[in-house]
């Protein structure tokens, strides 16, 4: 089956002037990626993040709410499924059409019905109070503004609403991005690698703060295990900053062949010396309440 036939039978994806494809990362052209990276990442104490994250909040059934960067639904469906919402009250809004219909896809397998939006969080078409609940997750580090991207969603939200943010936490190094730039060193890949997030568990607190009165900051640690180079490999295939440097026309086809299996061989040098190879995990929530806007 061909991509526009198996879009004829998705709803219709509502656009308010969302950046061009261009303008994303070619890794968020499409979810499968971003999907299969999420279904891989086990919890060493079985623990699922997206379950922990929304037990910080205060759910009612009747509530309408907002996922904004929504993704390929990850913390959508839960809200459904777990916390008995309405699938009709979930508006799943992401700056991605493929990202959006990868969502929807998803949502038709699960059968639920939410609203789908393409627009970007630093515009969003809703009016003031919309939503009683709003949640960001791993998105509001894109954000050209992230300033202006917060005052967007609390100005979404009823005086009573929350805001969940999620993001990644600075103060952890993860071994599938330290082989990753290891192999690019040695394969004489340019890269630009930021020292820090420009939204994560450090510095997300103080930034959400310019737009709602209380902010709960919450840590979720864990960590990952992996037993053999070929499942860590599978992992490191599904990211964004190896999905990208597919994407780049002027690496050369000898380089990125090289890439995965050199990542491969430094798995496999730690396993054979570890035994496993352990990733710690150290990500997290904010909690907001009272918005200003
Ligand atoms: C890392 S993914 C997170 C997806 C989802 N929230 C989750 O936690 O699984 C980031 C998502 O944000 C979307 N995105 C990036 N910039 C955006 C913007 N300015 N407005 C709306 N969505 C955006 C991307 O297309 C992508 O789907």
């Amino acid at each position: 089956m061909n991509a526009i036939t198996s879009d004829r039978s998705l709803p219709p994806l509502a656009d308010h002037s969302c950046p061009s494809p261009s303008a994303l990362s070619p890794y968020y052209e499409k979810g499968d990626q971003l999907r299969e990276k999420h279904q891989r990442s086990n919890m060493a104490s079985g623990r699922c993040f997206e379950r922990w994250a929304l037990d910080l909040l205060p759910l009612q059934s009747k509530e309408a709410v907002l996922d904004a960067g929504c993704g390929w639904g990850r913390f959508s469906w839960p809200l459904v499924e777990k916390y008995g919402l309405a699938s009709i009250g979930v508006t799943c809004c992401d700056s991605s059409y493929g990202m959006l219909r990868t969502a929807a896809k998803e949502a038709a397998r699960r059968g639920h019905s939410p609203q789908f939006i393409a627009a970007d969080i630093l515009s969003l078409p809703f009016p003031a109070g919309s939503f009683d609940g709003a949640m960001a997750n791993h998105v509001l580090y894109h954000l050209s503004d992230i300033r202006d991207g917060i005052r967007e969603l609390a100005r979404v939200l009823r005086q009573e609403g929350w805001l969940l943010a999620t993001t990644n936490s600075d103060e952890v190094s993860v071994p599938v991005l330290e082989y990753h730039y290891a192999a690019l060193d040695e394969l004489g890949i340019d890269y630009s690698r930021e020292s820090s997030s420009p939204f994560s568990m450090e510095n997300g607190r103080q930034l959400l703060e310019s737009s709602f009165e209380v902010v709960h900051t919450f840590y979720f640690e864990d960590e990952t295990l992996y037993h053999s180079a070929d499942e860590f490999l599978a992992s490191y295939m599904t990211i964004g900053r190896y999905r990208n440097l597919l994407a780049r026309a002027e690496v050369s086809r000898e380089a990125k062949e090289g890439l995965p299996r050199l990542v491969r061989q430094k798995a496999e040098e730690t396993i054979r010396e570890h035994g496993v190879l352990c990733s710690p995990v150290r990500i997290g929530a904010f909690v907001c309440s009272e918005p200003t806007e």
